[in-house]
C-alpha cells in the first residue's frame, strides 16, 4: 500500500516536470497579477498618468523597456526598483502574457 502511494507520488511528480513550459507562462501570468497590477491594471488600465498601459502592447517593446529598466539605462525609480529583481525569463515571461492581452 505504501509503494502504491510512494509511485503514485512519483507519477505525480514526473506529471507536472512535463508541464513546465506552461508552469512558466502561469509564473509570468502570477507575476504581473501579484505585482505590475497593482500600477498597470491587468485588462483595463486606469487612463491616468503616470502607470503606462501594457496589455496588448508590442512584445519586443516590454522586454526592451524591463531591460532598459534593470541595466538603469532608462531611469524611473519605481521601475529601476521593480526590474532590478527581474530575470531574463521572468522579462520574456510578462512581456508575453502583457502583449496577448486585449487591452
Ligand atoms: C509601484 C507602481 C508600479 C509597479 C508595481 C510596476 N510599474 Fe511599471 N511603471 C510604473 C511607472 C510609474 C512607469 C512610468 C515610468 C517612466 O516614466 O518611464 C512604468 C513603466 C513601465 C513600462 C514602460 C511602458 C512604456 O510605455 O514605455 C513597462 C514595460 C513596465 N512599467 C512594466 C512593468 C512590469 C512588467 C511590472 C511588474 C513586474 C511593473 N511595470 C510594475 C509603475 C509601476
Amino acid at each position: 500500500m505504501k509503494r502504491l502511494l510512494l509511485s503514485g507520488l512519483l507519477t505525480l511528480c514526473f506529471a507536472t516536470a512535463d508541464n513546465v513550459s506552461a508552469a512558466v507562462i502561469y509564473a509570468g501570468q502570477a507575476r504581473a497579477a501579484a505585482v505590475c497590477s497593482q500600477c498597470h491594471g491587468i485588462k483595463n488600465p486606469s487612463a491616468e498618468a503616470p502607470f503606462p498601459p501594457l496589455a496588448g502592447r508590442d512584445e519586443a517593446y516590454l522586454q526592451t523597456a524591463l531591460k532598459q529598466y534593470r541595466d538603469k539605462t532608462r531611469k524611473s525609480d519605481i521601475m529601476n526598483a521593480i526590474a532590478g529583481s527581474l530575470s531574463d525569463a521572468d522579462i520574456a515571461n510578462v512581456a508575453a502574457y502583457y502583449a496577448k492581452l486585449k487591452p
